[in-house]
């Protein structure tokens, strides 16, 4: 480790000096790879809102990006692929239509279902061809304010037939009472 321009008794010359600030710098600069995390925005996302699984620390030589859905890196889960240097964006067979990918590896989900809850998975290939894999979750949560304010047909439908319903029961039990009681105190 001795630099043979330094003399053993001359302390720390500019070239020792250097040495150590490499050194310092290889020491914090962890690989790459492990700096890269993915949070969701919001943590807990309303049914029919907008989620982002954000990105942080995606590394400076990426080539491609590619989510995927579930638990495991497989064709079928591929949602979309991006591609940095031609910046063309590929969807796959798990692709929704509501999922949008940005060039800093984030994902836009919108609308967001109950069914987009669940694990993610971010593929980053590098420009050396290497491989590094990022989970990431999304929490969906049924949002029933959202619901009472816009009731589909059927609902609609549905709460009509259910009052008319109700209407007819009513008025006939109140029509067999009048019946029982002016039957009642009429013979005897
Ligand atoms: C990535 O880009 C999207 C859209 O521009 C933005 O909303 C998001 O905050 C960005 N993420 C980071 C980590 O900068
Ligand atoms: C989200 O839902 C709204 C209302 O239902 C609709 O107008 C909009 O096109 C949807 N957006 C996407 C990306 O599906
Ligand atoms: C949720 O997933 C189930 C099973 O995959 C499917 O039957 C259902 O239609 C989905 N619901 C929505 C709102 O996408």
């Amino acid at each position: 480790m001795e630099p043979p321009s330094a003399s053993p008794r001359a302390g720390r010359g500019p070239w020792q000096e250097l040495l150590l600030a490499v050194s310092l710098l290889a020491f914090w600069n962890p690989p790459t790879t492990a700096q890269v995390t993915v949070e969701s925005v919001p943590p807990n996302a309303a049914e029919g809102k907008d989620a982002l699984l954000r990105v942080l620390n995606l590394p400076g030589d990426t080539a491609s990006l590619t989510w995927f859905k579930g638990e495991t890196v497989l064709p079928t889960h591929k949602i979309l692929l991006y591609v940095i240097d031609t910046k063309i964006t590929t969807p796959g067979p798990a692709y929704s239509g509501r999922e949008t990918i940005y060039p800093n590896g984030s994902l836009l989900f919108q609308n967001i279902t109950l069914n987009d809850t669940g694990s993610y998975i971010l593929q980053i290939i590098n420009q050396k061809f290497e491989t590094a894999l990022v989970r990431g979750q999304l929490q969906v949560f049924h949002d029933s304010t959202e619901q009472s304010s816009g009731l589909p047909p059927g609902a609609i439908a549905g709460i009509v037939i259910g009052v008319v319903a109700g209407v007819a029961v009513i008025a006939a039990l109140v029509y067999l009472q009048y019946f029982r009681k002016t039957g009642g105190s009429g013979p005897v």
